[in-house]
């Protein structure tokens, strides 16, 4: 894992766009995203059942698995948006970058590789790409139904209930 400031230039989303400042995992867990290494699967089913998180899907992101929709979906992935409930990714293989809107609204990348386990809460703004390998194999834990709906960033959802909670416990 490394996180830094996005540098907010223009070229392929999938670039590193490492500004060079680097941002910690105390900072990371500041705006509520929590960083785990979990070389063992161990570690991912106790927080699992600690969070009572009941089911989980994996899915490999690249053009091999996905073809000619896979640069769709890649772009899909990187529209800022948020989730009505907690997003948990741990990485299996390959690599992938999420970006989480920092307390001033900047990016901030986190550069997710295999064992990483990052948590976004609910209520936060964010988006996803690969790298350039374009290759990314991920779990996705579920609390209940595997059902992921991103609400995409507009000025109606400030008085989403989730948002609200989120920008009370984080950026207030
Ligand atoms: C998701 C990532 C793209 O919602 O944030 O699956
Ligand atoms: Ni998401």
């Amino acid at each position: 894992m490394k996180a830094y400031m996005y540098d907010n230039l223009p070229g392929d989303q999938r670039l590193p766009h490492d500004s060079g400042r680097a941002v910690d995992t105390d900072e990371l867990a500041k705006l509520g995203v929590l960083y785990y290494h979990f070389p063992d699967i161990d570690g991912v089913n106790k927080l699992a059942a600690d969070r009572g998180y009941k089911n989980r899907d994996e899915i490999v992101v690249s053009p091999e698995k996905m073809g000619d929709v896979y640069e769709d979906k890649v772009k899909m992935f990187f529209n800022e948006h948020l989730h009505e409930d907690e997003e948990i990714r741990y990485i299996r293989g390959g690599q992938g970058y999420f970006d989480v809107r920092s307390k001033d609204d900047e990016w901030v990348r986190v550069r997710l590789e295999k064992d990483d386990l990052l948590i976004l809460p609910a209520g936060i703004y964010h988006r996803f790409t690969t790298d350039e390998s374009n290759y990314v194999h991920a779990m996705r834990l579920f609390q209940d139904e595997p059902k992921w709906t991103p609400l995409n960033r507009c000025p109606d959802l400030d008085t989403n209930a989730q948002r609200q909670e989120y920008v009370g416990q984080y950026l207030a």
